[in-house]
């Protein structure tokens, strides 16, 4: 199975929840693959935010990533895309080709179903909430896709 996260700039949530639901899927033996991008391409080929990438240091959770923006071909080549927030949903939405469209749900859907705001602007807190916003999640996703 394969699994796209996707925020606004793909360098602060998104990776976040990239690295966190490959590590927990390693975890549990589940064979996935993971990635991550953005609905917007202004970060094109940076490194996660320091900010992220001090969080999943901070919890032993590897990743290699560089942003990257949406593309036609990820409806077709994944299996579950998931939003960080609202405004991520529908604009991949907004791209998404009919067929595809159930593949799309915000990443919190089964948690509460809120969104995991954007930290970007905010300070170093706001990366450790979306630390555990992001693996309540990506646990209960996953406790979906072992029960099917
Ligand atoms: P992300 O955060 O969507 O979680 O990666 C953002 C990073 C950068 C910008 C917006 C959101 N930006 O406007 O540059």
């Amino acid at each position: 199975m394969n699994v796209l996260m996707v925020c606004l700039g793909n360098i602060c949530r998104s990776p976040m929840a990239h690295g966190v639901m490959a590590d927990r899927a390693r975890a549990r033996g589940l064979d996935i693959t993971v990635d991550s991008c953005g609905t917007g391409a202004w970060h094109a080929g940076e490194l996660p935010d320091p900010r992220t990438r001090a969080v999943l240091a901070r919890h032993g959770i590897p990743l290699d990533h560089r942003a990257r923006a949406l593309q036609e071909k990820d409806f077709q080549e994944f299996d579950l895309i998931l939003t960080m927030d609202r405004a991520n949903l529908s604009d991949a939405l907004a791209r998404c080709p009919a067929p595809h469209r159930d593949k799309v749900h915000l990443l919190r859907s089964h948690t509460g179903g809120g969104e995991v705001p954007d930290p970007y602007y905010g300070g170093p807190d706001g990366f450790e909430r979306v630390f555990e916003q992001v693996s309540q999640a990506v646990d209960a996703w996953l406790d979906r896709i072992q029960a099917s």
